[in-house]
């Protein structure tokens, strides 16, 4: 079967609890990478692989999202009236970036419930999901190689990366055979399999690339682990019929979810950054052990 990926869905429906106070009241999508809102980078990613349109499945408060990838009038007039043209490109960009959706998840009840309310947005077509706590830095944007796979199986696919044995049961984790291209034809997936359960060490990236089929599952799956909808246990009936690929993705890939993880990020992009590499080394050099 052929299909594009024409369609993203972006989850942002969460409360940022780990993230507070800063997340009181700014989403924490919002929070910068460097001097980048972490989505702007998740919207970047889909765009260059192809996506024309993002359905963003946000919750109350969060309309700062909405507003970044929005024509910011006051400040491109202020911009160009100063001459600033670089600066007014660069926001200018944003805003021009993609078509942005969004459709408001009103009460969190898990990823599964989430990708459910993106629904109406999506269609009868296959898409994409991108969770914005997984950045996964690449030459071939992470979601378009699982569309690559996805385009050429006709089956469903989700990222997977190897973790170490006690750090299973904060993932989705896949097991079944490897194919000849080294991805994993998945027989078995389970969401946060308590300690010593897991069915092999592959970790479920937040990378998704599902068909529209998916929408009826997840109408039928029980709340699971966490009392939440998954979309792993949605996942794992496509599983059962030989509908989905575990893909081993290349790139470097950040947990901004996690304090440690978005340091580390922020760190790891800073030191890509011409301007900053330097002066950044430079402090690091001189940090006392
Ligand atoms: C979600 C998914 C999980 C996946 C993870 C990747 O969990 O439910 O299957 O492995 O994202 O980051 P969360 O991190 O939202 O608890």
């Amino acid at each position: 079967m052929k299909h594009a990926l024409r369609k993203v869905v972006i989850p942002a429906a969460g409360l940022g609890t780990r993230f507070l106070p800063a997340t009181k009241a700014v989403p924490k999508e919002m929070l910068p990478i460097v001097d980048v809102p972490t989505i702007q980078l998740i919207v970047d990613e889909a765009v260059r692989a192809g996506a024309q349109q993002v359905v963003v499945v946000n919750g109350r408060g969060k309309t700062a999202i909405e507003d970044h990838f929005d024509r910011s009038y006051e400040l491109e007039d202020t911009l160009q009236r100063k001459g600033k043209k670089d600066v007014f490109d660069q926001v200018r960009r944003i805003s021009d970036m993609v078509r942005l959706v969004s459709v408001r998840q009103k009460e969190p009840m898990g990823l599964g419930h989430a990708v459910l309310a993106a629904r109406p947005a999506v269609g009868e077509e296959w898409f994409g999901v991108l969770l914005g706590d997984d950045l996964i830095d690449s030459d071939e944007p992470a979601i378009g190689q699982l569309a690559r796979v996805s385009m050429q199986t006709g089956k469903a696919a989700v990222a997977l990366m190897p973790v170490p044995d006690d750090q299973t049961q904060m993932y989705g984790v896949a097991a079944g055979p490897a194919l000849p291209d080294g991805n994993i034809q998945i027989e078995k997936i389970v969401e946060k399999p308590p300690r010593g359960s897991a069915p092999s060490n592959l970790a479920v990236i937040g990378r998704y690339l599902l068909p529209p089929d998916i929408f009826g599952i997840l109408e039928q799956v029980k709340p699971g682990a966490g009392g939440e909808i998954q979309l792993t246990d949605a996942l794992a009936v496509l599983a059962r019929e030989g509908r989905l690929i575990g893909v081993r993705f290349n790139g470097e890939r950040h947990d901004a979810g996690d304090r440690l993880g978005y340091l580390i990020a922020n760190i790891a992009y800073a030191l890509k950054r011409p301007d900053l590499r330097e002066g950044l080394l430079a402090y690091m050099r001189k940090v006392p052990k």
